[in-house]
């Protein structure tokens, strides 16, 4: 039986401020239950030093490791996110691709990797969070660590075509050969990455379903991450009033994203403008709430992508509202966890729409807030991870499809009660019973139970 430690690695780490994006959760949520390390990224400093540094305390332990300005730039928000993100986001016209940020990506994956080296011991887990750092293990493995080391990708792993337009393509099977267990979201992402493996003339299938590479066994699957349903529903339960001055009956749609290209923003509010064009006449008057916090906006591309959601939201607004009726309301603003929970509770229907995301916890959290009694409809896109484990329970829609996704939205507004009671069942059951525990449980039994290559000298 395993006696070791769980260590944790991901870019970013609560440090106390406010973090956006379900990964931070999820890896609370995930360390709180086993107990652990966490190790993330410090804020960027003059001078990178090697080691770790403990911040914190609670019901597990957090170190960061530190990194200076120039590979905060190159790593952070040049190959990892004008690279890597908008390539695994099928994205490859946004690539920025330079060698400096490459490099800088490598210096920081190899301090990562020593630091791992220096506290690991023997029977610790090792536990890799996403793209920032697609080569600590295969830096682990050449400083000698034969721990079992798991990567868990939280963003789509992209289709054999589009991962050619990464210029490291070639360097990727290694990377990914260096771990024992690989994981993804979905199914889909799975095959995705299969696929581009069996470019490599050096990886072969077993028969028992894993892979080998130059003597390492190792597996990819996939492990649906989920969110802690019970405290969430709670936190819905409990959140403080907030007067929204709605009018009586007006149906709330509520959308809550980083505000990210993969969101499929714009096309959301241009299908919101397409079902407002077709509602009847004297039906109840909705309001659309749009909280998009900004993010990442030193990248080129994210600032593009505020103009022109404002833009939209303006003539939108300009074509359809009234004195006493704004139809959208887009909130830029940092809304706290609290009262985002309370308004997933009170929406009527959640949109949750993007071109491309990994999974996509909103969409779970809407329906652990809701009230089981009087539930309100998920509008899911078929790009969302979690179309895969809410399909019979949502409305899938494509959101590049207007006409379709507006006559969704119809249908949802109108979606009599027991129709909504059943479908709201269906997806409950999921969404507690795949939830963040069993996320970590499942990944984690598989790590543990990974062969050791390096004991049968395969
Ligand atoms: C996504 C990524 C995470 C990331 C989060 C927020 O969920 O998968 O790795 O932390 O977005 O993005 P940021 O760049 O602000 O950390």
């Amino acid at each position: 039986p395993h006696q070791g430690r769980l260590i944790v690695v991901s870019n970013r780490i609560p440090k106390g401020d406010v973090p956006a994006g379900g990964l931070v959760f999820a890896i609370h949520e995930a360390l709180t239950g086993a107990g652990g390390i966490w190790i993330g990224a410090a804020d960027p400093t003059d001078q990178a030093e090697d080691g770790l540094t403990k911040i914190g305390s609670g019901d597990y332990e957090r170190f960061t490791f530190s990194i200076n300005h120039e590979e905060h730039r190159g790593y952070y928000l040049g190959y990892a996110n004008s690279v890597l993100w908008p390539l695994f986001h099928h994205r490859p016209d946004l690539l920025e691709f330079h060698q400096g940020d490459f490099d800088a990506y490598v210096a920081v994956n190899r301090r990562v990797a020593r630091a791992i080296a220096e506290i690991a011991e023997p029977d610790d887990l090792i536990w890799v969070q996403d793209y920032h750092f697609l080569m600590v293990a295969h830096e682990l493995r050449s400083l000698g660590v034969t721990n079992r080391i798991g990567l868990f990708l939280h963003i789509p792993f992209p289709n054999p075509n589009d991962v050619m337009a990464l210029p490291q393509v070639a360097m990727m099977p290694a990377w990914m050969a260096a771990h024992d267990v690989v994981g993804l979201q979905t199914r889909r992402d799975v095959i995705s990455m299969v696929e581009a493996m069996r470019h490599d003339t050096k990886t072969q299938v077993l028969n028992d379903g894993t892979w080998i590479r130059e003597g390492r066994v190792f597996s990819i699957l996939n492990f649906p991450i989920g969110i802690d349903a019970e405290s969430f529903a709670e936190a819905a339960r409990a959140a403080p009033e907030v007067e929204l001055q709605l009018a009586p009956k007006a149906p709330l749609l509520l959308g809550v994203d980083r505000l990210d290209y993969s969101k499929g923003l714009v096309h959301r509010f241009e299908a919101f403008d397409a079902y407002l064009d077709m509602r009847e006449q004297g039906s109840p008057r909705p309001t659309f709430i749009q909280i998009a916090p900004g993010s990442r906006e030193d990248v080129e591309a994210y600032r593009d992508i505020r103009e022109k959601l404002e833009r939209t939201a303006g003539s939108i607004n300009g074509a359809h509202a009234d004195l006493d009726w704004t139809p959208i309301r887009y909130i830029r603003r940092h809304v706290d966890r609290e009262v985002v929970a309370g308004l997933l509770r009170r929406a009527d229907v959640a949109l949750v729409t993007p071109l491309a995301d990994g999974m996509n916890l909103v969409a779970k959290e809407f329906i652990a807030a809701q009230d089981p009694e009087d539930p309100g409809v998920l509008i899911l896109s078929h790009f969302a991870g979690a179309a895969e484990q809410m399909e019979s329970g949502a409305l899938l829609v494509n959101p590049f499809d207007r006409t379709s996704f507006a006559r969704a939205i119809s249908d949802a507004i109108h979606m009599p009660l027991e129709e909504r009671k059943e479908r709201h069942a269906i997806l409950r059951e999921g969404v507690f019973r795949e939830d963040i525990k069993w996320w970590t449980d499942s990944y984690l039994d598989r790590l543990r139970r990974a062969p050791r290559s390096f004991d049968s000298q395969l």
